[in-house]
């Protein structure tokens, strides 16, 4: 009888070249994702929240490869508070960014949170095709996109 016995060493060294660059390819992307989180992270540590004590970060990536930061700034009126992502968006749009591949939002629970219904209506305007990843203190990562979050945007009829 003839077995054909796995042997991992026997395999032809293209198979290790594919391998390699397989690897590569997803730790370039994992380290994409990991920019963006640590830079959300860090612009929630400017969160001004002294009345939810929720600090958010957002960190939008343009389609220019730029990074664009926001936190969340609350007010003693409490409907004028700004959600971190809509502070992102503002400081993109500002310096003439109207193009995004994806965002991520840190928070200081330890519960992830997803944008709320404005944002999410916000970050629509600019991108249909946005990468959302949400992400907890503990560093808990959730990864979505608008669609999902938001499958029946407002748009104007006419447009
Ligand atoms: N908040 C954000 O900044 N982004 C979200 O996605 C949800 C909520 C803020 C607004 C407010 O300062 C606090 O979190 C609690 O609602």
């Amino acid at each position: 009888m003839n077995f054909e016995i796995y042997n991992p060493t026997s395999r032809s060294s293209g198979f290790y070249l594919r391998v390699s660059i397989v690897y590569v390819i997803l730790n370039l992307m994992k380290t994409d994702e990991n920019i963006l989180i640590d830079a959300a992270r860090k612009a929630s540590e400017n969160a001004y929240a002294p009345y939810s004590k929720i600090k958010v970060g957002a960190a939008i990536l343009s389609s220019s490869g730029k990074i664009y930061t926001g936190c969340n700034i609350e007010n003693a009126s409490y409907g004028l508070t700004v959600c971190a992502e809509r502070v992102a968006v503002g400081c993109a749009v500002s310096q003439g960014e109207k193009d995004f591949i994806a965002i991520a939002i840190v928070n200081s629970t330890e519960k992830i949170i997803t944008p709320c219904g404005a944002c999410l209506q916000v970050l629509y305007e600019f991108s249909k095709n946005l990468q959302i990843i949400l992400v907890s203190a503990s560093g808990e990562i959730y990864r979505t996109n608008l669609e999902s979050l938001l499958p029946k945007p407002f748009n104007f009829p006419n447009k």
